[in-house]
């Protein structure tokens, strides 16, 4: 496999919409469980490209593999906080993939002046816990019964990395 983490861009719109599809739907790890429709998404990334939010995919061979962004939020007084998401296909797991895009991501949010960058994630999704962990995101607290999926309530936690 050759792959590369890159800047998104307006031609990776659908591509990204596929990938995050695909995880959603494992139900597992993602807030929503399939993705929002095309022209959401597609706003979505080009209100991110004007605003110049730090927003990364992994491409293999034209095919969106990934993503991670961090979203800044908007009240005046959180301005200096982002919220990150990401996602990698299953077929690119375990290969390093996650590691670049978080790389670039951070990279993007601290250099864009960001001091605080926060997320949200499954308290038994032990691959991105490691991740976050090796990155520097520490641990804030725990959110009981935070997410249902099937009837079944999860645990998650709030963790975030200072800049
Ligand atoms: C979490 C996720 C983004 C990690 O991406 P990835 O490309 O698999 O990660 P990498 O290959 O860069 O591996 C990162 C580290 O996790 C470890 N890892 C990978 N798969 C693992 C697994 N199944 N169990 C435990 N650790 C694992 C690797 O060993 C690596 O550690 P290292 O840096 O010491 O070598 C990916 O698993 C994923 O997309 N999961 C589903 C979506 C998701 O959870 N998104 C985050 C929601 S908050």
């Amino acid at each position: 496999m050759s792959w590369q983490v890159v800047p998104i861009e307006r031609r990776h719109v659908a591509g990204f919409r596929e990938v995050l599809d695909g995880v959603a739907r494992e139900r597992r790890y993602l807030a929503f469980l399939e993705a929002p429709p095309p022209a959401r998404m597609r706003r979505f990334v080009l209100d991110g490209l004007r605003a110049g939010i730090p927003q990364f995919v992994a491409v293999d061979d034209a095919r969106v593999v990934g993503w991670c962004d961090v979203v800044p939020k908007s009240h005046e007084t959180l301005r200096h906080s982002g919220t990150l998401g990401m996602g990698v296909a299953a077929s690119h797991r375990g290969i390093g993939v996650g590691t670049a895009l978080l790389r670039a991501t951070l990279e993007g949010a601290f250099a864009r002046g960001l001091t605080r960058v926060e997320l949200v994630v499954r308290a038994d999704n032990e691959p991105a816990i490691a991740l976050y962990r090796r990155h520097g995101f520490e641990l804030e607290g725990r959110l009981r019964r935070y997410v249902v999926v099937d009837g079944v309530a999860h645990d998650a936690l709030q963790m975030a990395r200072l800049g």
